[in-house]
């Protein structure tokens, strides 16, 4: 079964309201969750505030949006949908974790690796 595209239909608030009703809500006050919708948007539910590079408030029009990540939608920084039409193709989840991800969290305890000379 997969996940039903909420992009399917941009313009509608009752579309998002009811993807939200299967959703977990967020937790912890002002948090937001950001889903990879597998072929589609990432879509944000929550407390969130959407900005451009300089900082400007870019008003969402609503408490749920789907953020294009295919790069062609005509109204970006949202997604309209052009996603199904491309064919874009991207899983929900990572296939293996970021390469940060493998990065030691210690600094004291440098791994066998470590090429900085103040580790020792
Ligand atoms: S992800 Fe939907 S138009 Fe880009």
């Amino acid at each position: 079964m997969t996940a039903p595209d909420p992009a399917e239909d941009t313009v509608s608030d009752a579309t998002f309201a009811a993807e939200d009703a299967g959703h977990p809500a967020p937790t912890g006050a002002g948090a937001a969750t950001i889903t990879p919708y597998r072929d589609g948007p990432l879509i944000v539910r929550g407390d969130f505030r959407l900005v451009d590079t300089d900082g400007v408030e870019i008003d969402p029009g609503r408490r749920t949006v789907a953020l294009c990540r295919c790069g062609k939608s005509g109204i970006k920084p949202f997604c309209d949908g052009t996603h199904k039409r491309t064919g874009f193709s991207a899983a929900s989840g990572p296939a293996s974790p970021r390469p940060a991800a493998r990065i030691p969290r210690s600094f004291d305890q440098p791994g066998p690796e470590s090429t900085d000379p103040a580790a020792g």
